[in-house]
């Protein structure tokens, strides 16, 4: 892991990213994983026709309210003027960097040309790539895929001209365009393009926990990890991630009470952003990602996904953690609680820890 990681004027606080993705990576959920340590957390993708950006959706994609990270749009798109301006739209909108997405498989972004289907045509992406810089004034970075399918792998190559065209960092998915979510990721292509190029390159695919996370950054001898769907249930992952990576010591999930204020300010803050009829259904996707993190969470998910106000979910989710606490005290009387590693300056020293020191 690189120390002291910088985007242009920015330094990384860390070098564990959220990857973008689309309903998922909203607002809140970013906001959340940079609380709990994630290094830098960008947009869900937004489409380089700016004349879209008017809609309900896009301009909550656009929205940074309460984000206390750096801020970074991901754009995608095909045609270079319409990405350059789109880069300018954003950076008026408080874009501080934008991402240029090279990766996306889905068939209604390739179908346009634009995303993984970009790297089919080196030429348009040095294109693209060229305009979007010199149009947005601020750092532009790319998420990309290894290839376009395993017998075209050219990741080195659209590294290069990206390194060539003045983008400053690379996010690659071990994936090809063809690969779409199938099989595992592999690293040795994002090794390869790490030792290519001279900006910074993050990791991507399939990592879920700290173990996998060292054995990526030997593998491919990245500057930094990016997490996606690892971090679904569990956003403190980026915490455990990077204090592994950094000081190979491993620090304990949150303990139940943790989890319990973690879940609830994340549901009071998707309410807030979305508003009680749409928060109420987004959270419904984070509450059953939480719950496959908890044992004997069936009944409360079957329950809570069913609810329709923000004041009954808020309430299940309340009395199911009063409810696995209760159960919880009545077993420690009995418990001999275990001696956890002691780690100095966690940044999640205050979530992580306090009940923990509570019962030691
Ligand atoms: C639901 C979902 C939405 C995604 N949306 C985006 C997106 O908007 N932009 C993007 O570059 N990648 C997107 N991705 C790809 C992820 O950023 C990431 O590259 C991929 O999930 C592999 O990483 P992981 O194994 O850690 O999840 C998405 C992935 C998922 C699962």
């Amino acid at each position: 892991m690189t120390p002291n990681l910088t985007i242009g004027p920015y330094r990384l606080p860390g070098a564990v990213l959220l990857a973008p993705m689309s309903g998922v990576s909203d607002a809140p959920f970013r906001q959340l994983c940079l609380d709990l340590g994630a290094g830098l957390a960008a947009s869900e993708m937004t489409t380089a026709d700016s004349r879209l950006w008017n809609t309900r959706e896009s301009r909550r994609r656009l929205d940074f309210t309460g984000i206390s990270g750096i801020r970074v749009v991901q754009i995608a798109g095909s045609e270079p003027g319409a990405m350059a301006a789109a880069a300018r739209a954003a950076v008026a909108e408080g874009a501080q960097i934008i991402d240029i997405n090279l990766g996306c498989p889905a068939k209604k972004v390739c179908r346009k040309l634009a995303g993984s289907a970009l790297l089919k045509d080196e030429d348009r992406v040095r294109e693209i790539l060229t305009e979007v810089v010199d149009a947005a004034q601020v750092p532009v970075t790319v998420k990309m895929r290894t290839g376009w399918s395993p017998e075209h792998r050219n990741g080195v190559r659209i590294a290069r001209l990206a390194e060539a065209a003045g983008i400053m960092a690379l996010a690659v998915h071990g994936r090809t365009r063809e690969c779409m979510y199938k099989g595992h990721a592999e690293y040795e292509t994002i090794r390869a393009i790490k030792s290519a190029v001279n900006i910074p390159v993050f990791a991507n695919g399939d990592i879920k926990t700290p173990q996998q996370a060292l054995d990526v950054m030997r593998i491919t001898r990245a500057d930094g990890i990016m997490i996606g769907r690892g971090a679904q249930g569990q956003p403190w992952l980026f915490d455990q991630v990077s204090t592994f990576l950094r000081k190979k010591i491993i620090v304990p999930a949150p303990s139940i009470a943790t989890r319990r204020d973690i879940i609830l300010s994340h549901l009071d803050t998707m309410y807030r952003f979305y508003g009680e009829h749409t928060g109420v259904r987004v959270a419904r996707k984070h509450l059953t990602w939480y719950c496959q993190r908890l044992q004997d969470a069936e009944d409360f998910r079957k329950r809570v996904v069913l609810s329709t106000s923000s004041a009954e979910q808020m309430q299940l989710t309340k009395i199911f953690f009063e409810r696995r606490l209760g159960a919880e005290k009545r077993r420690r009387s009995t418990y001999q609680f275990p001696e956890y590693p002691v780690c100095g300056d966690v940044k999640t020293k205050q979530f992580v820890y306090q009940e923990i020191k509570r019962h030691v």
